[in-house]
């Protein structure tokens, strides 16, 4: 059995089973690219400022590049009785160079260490999120402006409730988006700070430049307290919080496909080659995507819950816990990503059935506030308008037809300020080009909001 980078202070060898649970290898091996760019600036930063030779310093640079693109190739293998990323690279290393490589870890800790890998690979994975949303709201963006006029009823309780566009309704998921993205960048913030360099937990004795570790691996600040530096998992705990709530939004959206994509509502279909069939019944095709987001959902969910757990009775600094953070955080960068990218072809690739939007627009009684506000216009207070139109709403359900069904003669015996213009106002399209507040789903409001869109994404 090799030695223990540690081994120094033991006389006795770990048992297996200790080996084994203690490890993290089978999941930090993930972040080796960022462990080894840090330990690249580490070993120049040292050179630079007199504490390791250049000699040392080239031949730790180039083997470490050696190593990375062997890892690259699949041709290294790693070992639990190296316990993690970090002293599997070191072990590997100081096999290749010697006393070069057992330099290295001079002013550092594993635990400046860790914690520079991981907000090394977040910052990566949150611009890649980035660029997924910003793909699936150029998509939602092209289905709103094709379906501008595309009449659908609105719905509370899943009721029907006033008529909107298509349009309106995507563009209420844009919104939800473009937050998603703001928390996303308002994370990237915190996450690019960086702790390399405070050791431990108390900072160290040489004379070090975190300044120029900064530089070289691109980070905006420095952590200025190094025992917050080594314990704060606060970016980690943000971003599983912003995970969990970008998919909460795509679980909506995917509920919604399901439901619509029903029968009994046949409002869209989803494209063949994102549905799927019945190993029993030949006619079914299943909207399976749209179900396992929302799984999913579920799954990002734990993960934050399984981090806020894990910090929330820890001692500072650095404690063996802080360790199961990576498991959530892998998890949720990846199943983001996986869901992110196929709701954006599924959703591109969807077909909506305009006709059954409008005939169901047109069936729910969804003009009837409108129908009270063309009282209001007539003098009378808005509740006594809410008591006529919901009596002749009655007297409709009863004979099983709409509002503007019935005669003028039949509309004044509810009130005598009914006027031939009443049919005019309560079409469902006058009643959704007749808003006016700021955000409706007027059509000219919705246009604005298209044109702000589209603008905001060119940036
Ligand atoms: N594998 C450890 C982790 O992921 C690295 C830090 C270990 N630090 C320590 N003091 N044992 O948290």
């Amino acid at each position: 059995m090799a030695k223990k980078l540690w081994g120094g202070r033991f006389s006795k060898k770990t048992a297996s089973l200790m080996d084994e649970f203690n490890a993290s290898i089978e999941f930090d091996r993930k972040l080796y690219k960022h462990d080894i760019l840090g330990s690249m600036a580490h070993a120049k930063m040292l050179a630079k400022q007199g504490i390791l030779s250049e000699e040392d310093r080239d031949k730790i640079v180039t083997c470490l590049g050696e190593i990375l693109k062997e890892i690259e190739a699949g041709e290294i293998e790693f070992s639990i009785e190296f316990e993690d990323i970090h002293m599997n690279i070191e072990s590997i290393l100081t096999d290749r160079i010697g006393d070069a490589g057992k330099r290295l870890h001079t002013a550092r800790s594993r635990n400046d260490q860790v914690a520079v890998d991981i907000r090394m690979y977040l910052k990566d994975e949150i611009k890649d999120i980035l660029e997924l949303i910003d793909r699936l709201q150029n998509v939602v963006v092209d289905v709103a402006d094709a379906n501008k006029e595309t009449v659908m009823p609105g719905y509370t309780h899943l009721q029907r409730a006033q008529p909107v566009t298509l349009a309106y309704y995507m563009m209420a998921y844009y919104q939800m988006f473009k937050r998603d993205a703001s928390r996303f960048e308002d994370c990237y913030k915190r996450t690019d700070c960086l702790p390399l360099g405070c050791g431990a937990l108390a900072g160290t004795t040489y004379n070090t430049d975190r300044q120029f570790l900064a530089d070289e691996l691109g980070f905006a600040s420095l952590c200025e307290n190094a025992m917050d530096a080594v314990s704060d998992r606060d970016f980690a705990l943000e971003f599983l919080s912003n995970c969990s709530i970008l998919m909460m939004h795509l679980s909506r959206f995917c509920e919604e496909m399901v439901v619509w994509s029903s029968a009994e509502f046949s409002f869209a279909e989803m494209d063949d080659a994102y549905s799927t069939g019945s190993s029993i019944m030949p006619q079914k095709k299943n909207p399976d995507i749209a179900e396992l987001i929302r799984g999913k959902t579920g799954r990002t969910y734990g993960n934050m819950i399984t981090l806020f757990t894990i910090m929330k009775s820890l001692t500072l600094a650095y404690n063996k816990d802080m360790q199961e953070d990576k498991p959530p955080v892998f998890d949720s960068a990846e199943t983001v990503k996986a869901c992110l990218e196929i709701f954006t072809d599924m959703l591109r690739t969807m077909t909506f059935k305009k006709e059954n939007m409008e005939a169901a627009a047109k069936k729910g009684f969804t003009n009837a506030t409108d129908a009270a506000d063309y009282l209001v216009s007539k003098g009378l207070p808005f509740r006594e308008c809410h008591e006529i139109i919901g009596k002749i709403v009655f007297e409709c359900l009863n004979r099983g037809i709409a509002i503007e069904d019935l005669s003028l003669t039949e509309l004044r015996e509810f009130s005598p300020k009914f006027e031939e213009d009443i049919y005019e106002k309560i079409d469902i399209r006058s009643c959704i080009a007749a808003k006016k507040s700021y955000g409706s789903t007027s059509f000219e409001s919705v246009d604005t909001m298209l044109k702000n869109a589209k603008e905001e994404l060119k940036k």
